[in-house]
This record gives structure tokens, C-alpha cells and sequence, in this order.
């Protein structure tokens, strides 16, 4: 990624940036916690990409859902349709997804958020589209990239829409495995009824930060550490990505440790790492901010507003950092 133009963020300018989101990008009181839909059950959500995209992703092909009579049985032909929108050269992907409401209010599972799909996800999905698709100078998304996503939500939306992107070479969603039941269940129905089959290089592991050390077994075995002379996995960057997964201060350690667990097993690629947030509580984005760029494996940079989209603006905020490896 070119950051000549991004806000290097440092323990110094952390305190600013944050008052500065706060001032200026914090939603509109009406907008809730940020939830896409408080309706339990299936779910269709509607993502604005380029026009060129939806067939590279191979989303366009329509099937018949599942078998008569199953509970996901209906006469729609398709989880996602694309409706052209001729004037700007975008079209709506729709995409449906189980949330579980019970899960949400479950008191037997220590964190039950995931169970919902939460809105930065939808704006992040569109935000990656956009620069994949309509590149713009310097651009963000160079090459072709495995992916690791760490809290992936049980509606499994990135690793649908962005699993099969001609970017991504293997796509790793994860979560905690209260989580990744109902994620891996999305993801496959999806694939199965769109395309036929799920797609090899897509996997929804367990990956618990609060265990990283024991767990990133899960992750090692999708994506191959890059070493001896194959010239595609030298190549190849690895991009984590964690959409809306700061949201209390008990986490903030472990989400760190987490992604630092996964960069120091592919020392040998080029790291990348976003990570989306809507803006909520300054108090703990100052805090995981402040903790990002005092870990001795990270740089942080703040992504300007030129480069997201307009919705993006409105609410949230992207970061970006790379593995520096572990200074001395
Ligand atoms: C607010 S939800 C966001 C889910 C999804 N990214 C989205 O945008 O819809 C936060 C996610 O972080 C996950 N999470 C919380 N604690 C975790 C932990 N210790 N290890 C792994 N994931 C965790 C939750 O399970 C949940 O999926």
C-alpha cells in the first residue's frame, strides 16, 4: 500500500486523531449501535459494487436455493442478484445471511456480538470493492494477497463477497468456534448455491485471540508460510483484516497479540493490516489506537478521508498498519 499520503499515527498524535474522528466523523444520533438488521433469521444485504465486479467474483450465477421443503428453501433463485445502476457504473450485490437473535442474548458464551452482522462490515465490503475494481493511483490493494480475518461474524460477509476475488488467494475468515459454526454454515450455503460448490482456497477456522498461541494452527495450515523458491508465495502479501472487532478495553491486548501471533508466522510475507471501526466510544479507540502504535511490531497509519467512500465517511474509520517484525 503507498502511504506517502496517510497520517502516520504515533503515541503523540494518537490523542488528536481520535478528538478529530470524534468531532468530525462521529455518526448522526439516530444511528444505533450498528447493527445491519435487529431482525433475527435471514437477512439480505445490499452492497453497492463496480459493475465490472460482480461476474469476476462469480457471484452472478443464479441456482435454486437449497432442497424443498428445508427451512432455507424458497422460490428465490438466487442469494445474490445484481441490478444494474446505469448512471454510476455501480450495481447492487444482495446477499442473504443467517444472524441469530438467541445467540446475541445468550448468556452461556463469553462474547455473543458476532452473532449479528454489524454495518462496518457492509461499508468495508464496498470500500474493498471499489479499490479493487477502480483502481485509483497508488493503489491501496497492490498484487494479489491471502487474507486472514480475525472476528469474522457469524454472517461470514467477507469471506462471501470478497472470498473469491481474483486478488485473493486463499481467504482465511476465523472467530471464536461459538461463532464459526454458524459463519462456516453462511459461508458454504452460499457458495453451494451460487457457484455449485464452496471454493478450495475459502476456510472459516477457529481462532480465539484470548488462545492465539494454540489456535493459529488453524490458520498455519491454509496459509503456507512463504519460504523456499516458489515464486507465487513470495509474491503473494497476506492482509489481515478485522471489521468492527474493538469494542471493549478487556480485548484490546488479546485482538493485538492475535494479529502479532499471525504476522510473526509469515515473517517472510509482506504484511498488511486494516482495520474498520464505526466510530463509537473515543475512550477505547483512543485506548486500542494508543496500544496499536506502542507495540513494537506495528506501524499505524490513519487512512484519509480522499480514499474511502462516501458512506465511510459517515461514521467510520479505517486504519492501516504493517508488520515491522519484532524490534529489539
Ligand atoms: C462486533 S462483532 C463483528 C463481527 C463482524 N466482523 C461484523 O462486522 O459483522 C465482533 C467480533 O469479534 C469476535 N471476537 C470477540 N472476542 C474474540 C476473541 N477473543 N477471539 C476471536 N474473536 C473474538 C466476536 O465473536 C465477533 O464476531
Amino acid at each position: 500500500m503507498d502511504v506517502t499520503d496517510f497520517e502516520l499515527l504515533t503515541e503523540d498524535t494518537v490523542s488528536d486523531h481520535v478528538f478529530d474522528i470524534a468531532v468530525n466523523r462521529a455518526p448522526s444520533p439516530q444511528v444505533d449501535l450498528g447493527f445491519v438488521s435487529r431482525r433475527d433469521g435471514e437477512i439480505t444485504v445490499q452492497i453497492k459494487v463496480p459493475e465490472a465486479a460482480g461476474a469476476a467474483a462469480g457471484h452472478e450465477k443464479k441456482k435454486r436455493r437449497g432442497k424443498s421443503g428445508s427451512a432455507r428453501a424458497s422460490s428465490k433463485t438466487t442469494t445474490v442478484a445484481a441490478a444494474a445502476d446505469e448512471t454510476e457504473k455501480y450495481k447492487t450485490l444482495e446477499v442473504n445471511v443467517i444472524q441469530s437473535m438467541s445467540l446475541l442474548n445468550s448468556n452461556t458464551e463469553s462474547s455473543t456480538t458476532g452473532a449479528m452482522l454489524w454495518r462496518v462490515s457492509v461499508v468495508f465490503t464496498e470500500w474493498f470493492y471499489k479499490h479493487i475494481y477502480l483502481p485509483q493511483p497508488g493503489s491501496l490493494l497492490p498484487g494479489r494477497f491471502d487474507v486472514v480475518e480475525l472476528g469474522c461474524g457469524a454472517a461470514g460477509l467477507l469471506p462471501i463477497t470478497l472470498g473469491s476475488s481474483p486478488k485473493v488467494r486463499q481467504y482465511v475468515a476465523t472467530d471464536q468456534p461459538h461463532i464459526v459454526k454458524l459463519a462456516r454454515q453462511n459461508v458454504e450455503t452460499h457458495y453451494t448455491e451460487t457457484t455449485g460448490s464452496m471454493p478450495s482456497n475459502v476456510h472459516v477456522v477457529d481462532y480465539d485471540w484470548e488462545h492465539c498461541n494454540e489456535d493459529i494452527v488453524n490458520i498455519i495450515d491454509k496459509i503456507p508460510v512463504a519460504e523456499g523458491d516458489e515464486e507465487e508465495d513470495n509474491n503473494t502479501g497476506l492482509l489481515i483484516l478485522a471489521c468492527d472487532v474493538v469494542y471493549n478495553d478487556f480485548l484490546i491486548p488479546y485482538i493485538l497479540e492475535g494479529m502479532n501471533k499471525v504476522c510473526e508466522t509469515h515473517p517472510s510475507k509482506k504484511i498488511s493490516i486494516l482495520v474498520a471501526q464505526q466510530v463509537r466510544d473515543p475512550t477505547i479507540m483512543e485506548e486500542f489506537l494508543t496500544q496499536f502504535v506502542e507495540h513494537p511490531s506495528f506501524k499505524v497509519w490513519s487512512v484519509p478521508e480522499h480514499l474511502l467512500n462516501e458512506e465511510f465517511k459517515r461514521g467510520f474509520v479505517l486504519h492501516y498498519a504493517e508488520y515491522q517484525g519484532v524490534k529489539a
